[in-house]
Parts: C-alpha cells; structure tokens; sequence
C-alpha cells in the first residue's frame, strides 16, 4: 500500500459510552492503520442527532469519545482527527447526493429498518442516514473505510451514491471506497450473548468505575453446566470476550481448565475481568490525565477541523460547479 495514495476514513457517532464492540470491532483498526496511509477519523455527531434529542449529552458524548479515542492511542500528528459539524461541506454534498437517491434504495436500509424495529423514531435523518455516512466519506476522496460488519450495506450504498454521480455528471468527480472489515472480531457478544451495542442495553464500556466493570462482567449470560463438569469453551460467550483480551498461550490455558471441568463460569468471569483490566490499564490512566486537560481535546479537533474542512472544500468545488450550483464567495 502507497502511503501517500491511500486515503483511510472512519466515523463513530458519538450517541453513548463506548465499549469493546466499538473497540475490537473498529476503533483498534482506526488506531493501527494511522500508520499505513492518510487517515480521516471523525465523531459522527450529525448522525448522532437521528437518535439523540439531547443537547447537554451530545455534547458531553462528543467530548468523551474524543477522550476515548485519544486515550486509545490516536496520535493526532499522523491521523486527522475532528468533529463532523466541523466540516459543513459534508452536509453540502449530502444534499446534492439525495438529489441523486431513489427513495428505493434508502428503503433497502436493514440498519433503518433495524433500527425502527428497536423502537427508534422513524425520522427522515435516520431513513436518509446512509446519504450522510457517503457524503462523510466521498468528500475526502477516501479509499479505505475500516468499520464494522453491519456498515456494509451502507459502504456499498456509499458506491452506489459515487458512481451514479460521476455517471450523471460525466466525470471522476467521487472515488468508489472499499470497506475493511477484521474478520476475525466481525461480531463482539454482549453480556447478553446478542451482538454488543449501545442500543440493546448489554455492553461493556472501554471505560467504566471498577465496580460497575465487575457488575457488568459478573451477569454475562452462561448456561448452567455445573462447576465440577466439564464446558466447551467455543460455545461459551465468556470465553468469546476471553479470546479477545488473551494471547494464544493464555487462551489455550484457559480453554483447557473449561474442558477439565472443576472450573466454573465465576472462575473465567474473573478471569476476564483481570484481562480487561490489564488490558486498558495504561490507556485508563492516560484517558483520567486528558480529562483534567479538556482543553488539549479541543485543540486536537479544532486543528483537525480545520485541515478536513480544506480538503473538503477542494472536492466540493468541482462538485459545485459541474451541477451548477451557484456560490458567491467561499468561506
Ligand atoms: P452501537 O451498535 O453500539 O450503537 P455503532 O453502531 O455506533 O455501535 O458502531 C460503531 C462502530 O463499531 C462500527 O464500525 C460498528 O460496526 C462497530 N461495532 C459496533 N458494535 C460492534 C460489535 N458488537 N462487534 C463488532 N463491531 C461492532
Ligand atoms: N454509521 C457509522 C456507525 O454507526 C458511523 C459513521 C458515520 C461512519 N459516517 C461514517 C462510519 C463514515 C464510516 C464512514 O458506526
């Protein structure tokens, strides 16, 4: 892969704590491939709006994941790191995209449909959710999207959306993006077995007061396979979150005591809670150090703002100009 040729770019809405789903399932991709190109990451706060009616908490999310993500290791010197509010280009070209979508192909949406059937509101931001996510993307020329699973459907639409506009248009105004999915963490269990997300009530944040982490860790769901039996450990949602934090060699230790028998799932609960403690230990201390200094925070998205507002701006003047929309000054 050519550095300088490849464009990287991911967003993460910022509508909750976030937690080992969000962390394994993409953001420890968005931190390992600040090194391999020119990476865009971005706090979906627009996309946050289509579920979050709360000013006081948006902005508190806002603020948090940026902690999270700096915390993390996002070093802002090798990637872009800001707001989506901060780039209004963006909702620019939703709109010129929209102009461009059958209503058809929104209506294919599983994540809208899934998120209806979760008891969202059906809101025009969520049904259109997928016009905004390519806008997001296509206003950088990005290449790569690394995200999870379920963005897939919403990446092909980002394809979709680019090529009927450079056919429309007639020319390579908009680059079609790849998605990068890790297969191996595609689906993170929550305590609940489910897949992990803010929206079912069942995960484990990156971030959490210790007691509330042991809670959480303690009331996965096991089956009741007595302790002195023995347990298959790959049809076992603890060991799945085990496999995560371990190394091979721990893993093999573990999945041995579970096929023994005479160790229960109390035992591997601590044992997972040990992990993941040792696991985010530094990050956790670097994460309460940013937390006194809110204003280092701000200045990395400010700064970050405003170098993606100006490569927006590049993209978005073509764009402007081939479908006629009319400007009078640039700002
Ligand atoms: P949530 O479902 O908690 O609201 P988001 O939809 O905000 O999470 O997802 C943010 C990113 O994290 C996306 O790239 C998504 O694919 C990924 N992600 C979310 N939950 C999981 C999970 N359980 N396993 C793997 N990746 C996940
Ligand atoms: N829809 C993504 C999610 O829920 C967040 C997102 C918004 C995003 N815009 C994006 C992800 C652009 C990748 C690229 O996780």
């Amino acid at each position: 892969m050519n550095k300088q040729d490849t464009i990287i770019l991911s967003g993460i809405q910022p509508s909750g704590k976030l937690h080992i789903g969000n962390y394994f399932g993409a953001i420890r991709q968005h931190i390992a491939m600040q090194e391999q190109g020119d990476a865009y990451y971005f706090i979906a706060n627009y996309h946050s709006l289509t579920s979050l009616k709360n000013g006081e908490a948006l902005k508190q999310f806002t603020f948090e994941v940026a902690l999270d993500y700096l915390a993390l290791g996002l070093d802002p010197e090798k990637a872009t790191f800001f707001a989506q509010s901060d780039v209004p280009q963006v909702t620019e070209l939703a709109w010129i995209l929209g102009s461009l979508t059958p209503v058809s192909l929104m209506e294919k949406g599983v994540s809208y449909k899934d998120k209806v059937a979760a008891g969202l509101h059906p809101n025009i931001g969520l049904f259109t959710y997928p016009i905004l996510q390519a806008a997001d993307i296509l206003i950088y020329h990005s290449n790569i999207v690394p995200v999870g699973e379920d963005q897939k459907q919403n990446i092909e639409i980002c394809r979709d959306l680019a090529s009927k506009f450079n056919h429309t248009f007639g020319g390579d105004f908009l680059v079609e993006p790849e998605e990068f999915i890790v297969k191996s963490v595609a689906t993170v269990p929550g305590t609940d077995g489910q897949k992990m997300s803010k929206s079912y009530d069942n995960t484990l944040p990156i971030f959490d007061e210790a007691k509330s982490r042991k809670k959480k860790v303690m009331s996965i769901l096991t089956d009741s396979t007595p302790l002195e039996e023995p347990k298959d450990p790959d049809s076992d949602n603890v060991f799945a979150l085990i496999s995560l934090f371990a190394d091979e060699t721990q893993k093999e230790e573990i999945a041995a005591k579970y096929r023994a028998g005479g160790y229960g799932y109390g035992h591997a609960k601590k044992e997972l809670l040990s992990l993941m403690n040792d696991y985010f230990h530094e990050a956790t201390e670097r994460r309460v150090k940013l937390q006194e200094n809110p204003s280092i925070v701000y200045d990395v998205l400010r700064e970050g703002g405003k170098h993606a507002r100006i490569q927006a701006e590049k993209v978005m003047q073509p764009i402007r100009e081939v479908t006629g929309i009319h400007r009078s000054f640039n700002i």
